[in-house]
């Protein structure tokens, strides 16, 4: 530990939401960072690393400069491991794990935390990670346990259940503890909503917006120009529709999808599929989280992403989120800084852990840490 706080490496950083969960816990400190994505390199780098010299931004298999750390942390790219995926056990993304655990070693972390997908603890890379951790192993001195957490139980507006991995060296962790419950229960308070989520948080984020450029603004990262650095507000903004899809919108009511569309306007791959994929095009709802965010969360096809805002008396609004809706639904506030074009910043948002779901994991390492 150094004097201002437990020392993080976070690897596969994107944009920081795993690290910016650790910074609010209050206990810790960012002295390394692994991303090979210039943009999202850069969005860290804005937040937690002013100089730039702490953030490598390149392929973690180049990462050899390894600090002594307290904590590692990490969640590599979940295209291998999510039931959206192909699911190829041989995807080279999912031999990232190895470098994980090459860097943990390296680094002489007393802990560690591994965050995925839901389904990558069904996956053989979740059991070759959890044998390096048994007598034999790369990590046979560190005690595992695995939490499968949903962020909306953690004070994020949005359903999103992940996996997290935490070994520890110093004795084993305890189990987050939920704040949240879909409904208020004892001390539980109830799942923070879109309506609260939009309508009553730092920056109000109106529906009617009509913008559809980021500022013109480059900063310099590394030598390099990127676009930005911008700010949430800058970040809501929303596309050109063109009067089809519009129309297709229109028809789709909160909580519903594609088969409010009438015969006509439904795509025709779809006449076919009368079954199934009922998120696709569909609108979400004022008075309950969101759905799990993706990186494509701008193309309303691609899941449920419409706007909540239905008719009722007031203006329907026919487009997906915009890119500061999706990142307050991944529990980012007006602090974060975001470098990179329109598509780089969905995807680091799309990718994120959410802060105040990482904040809950930090408590419990923080606890075992101080002991
Ligand atoms: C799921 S995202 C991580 C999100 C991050 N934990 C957060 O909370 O914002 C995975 C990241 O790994 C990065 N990545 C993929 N392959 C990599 C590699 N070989 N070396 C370093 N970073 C890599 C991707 O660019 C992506 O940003």
């Amino acid at each position: 530990m150094r004097g201002d706080g437990f020392t993080l490496l976070d690897l596969f950083a994107g944009c920081g939401g795993m690290t910016r969960g650790f910074l609010d816990q209050g206990s810790f400190t960012s002295v390394g960072a692994v991303e090979i994505d210039r943009a999202a390199a850069a969005t860290y780098a804005a937040n937690f690393d002013p100089t730039g010299e702490h953030t490598h931004a390149g392929d973690i298999a180049g990462y050899t400069d390894v600090p002594r750390v307290d904590v590692v942390i990490g969640g590599p790219p979940c295209q291998g491991f999510s039931a959206l995926g192909k699911r190829d056990p041989a995807d080279v993304r999912n031999q990232l794990w190895r470098e994980f655990v090459r860097v943990v070693r390296d680094s002489d972390a007393r802990m560690f935390v591994f965050e995925n997908v839901d389904r990558f603890a069904k996956t053989p890379e979740f059991q070759l990670l959890r044998q390096a951790a048994s007598e034999d192993g790369e990590l046979a001195d560190f005690d595992t346990r695995v939490f499968r957490l949903n962020a909306a139980d953690f004070g994020t507006p949005q359903k999103r259940i992940r996996t997290f991995v935490v070994g520890s060296r110093i004795g084993p962790v305890d189990e987050p503890r939920q704040t949240h419950a879909k409904a208020s229960i004892g001390d539980l308070e109830r799942w923070i909503d879109l309506r609260t989520s939009f309508l009553e948080g730092s920056v109000l984020l109106e529906p009617g917006v009509r913008e559809t450029w980021l500022p013109e603004s480059t900063v310099e990262f590394q030598g390099r120009a990127v676009p930005g650095t911008f700010k949430l507000r800058d970040l809501h903004i929303t596309r050109n529709y063109d009067m089809k899809s519009e129309t297709r919108y229109a028809h789709i009511r909160p909580g519903r999808g594609r088969f409010d569309l009438p015969e006509e306007l439904q795509y025709p791959c779809w006449r076919r599929h009368t079954r199934g994929a009922g998120d696709v095009l569909g609108r979400l709802e004022w008075d309950e989280p969101a759905v799990t965010i993706r990186t494509e969360f701008f193309r309303p096809e691609k899941g449920r992403f419409l706007h909540p805002q239905w008719a009722n008396g007031g203006e329907q609004v026919n487009r997906a989120l915009t890119h500061a809706e999706a990142a307050v639904v991944q529990g980012f506030d007006d602090r974060h800084l975001w470098c990179g074009s329109k598509a780089e910043i969905a995807r680091q948002i799309g990718n994120a852990v959410p802060p105040p779901l990482a904040r809950s994991v930090a408590d419990v390492v923080a606890a075992r840490l101080a002991v």
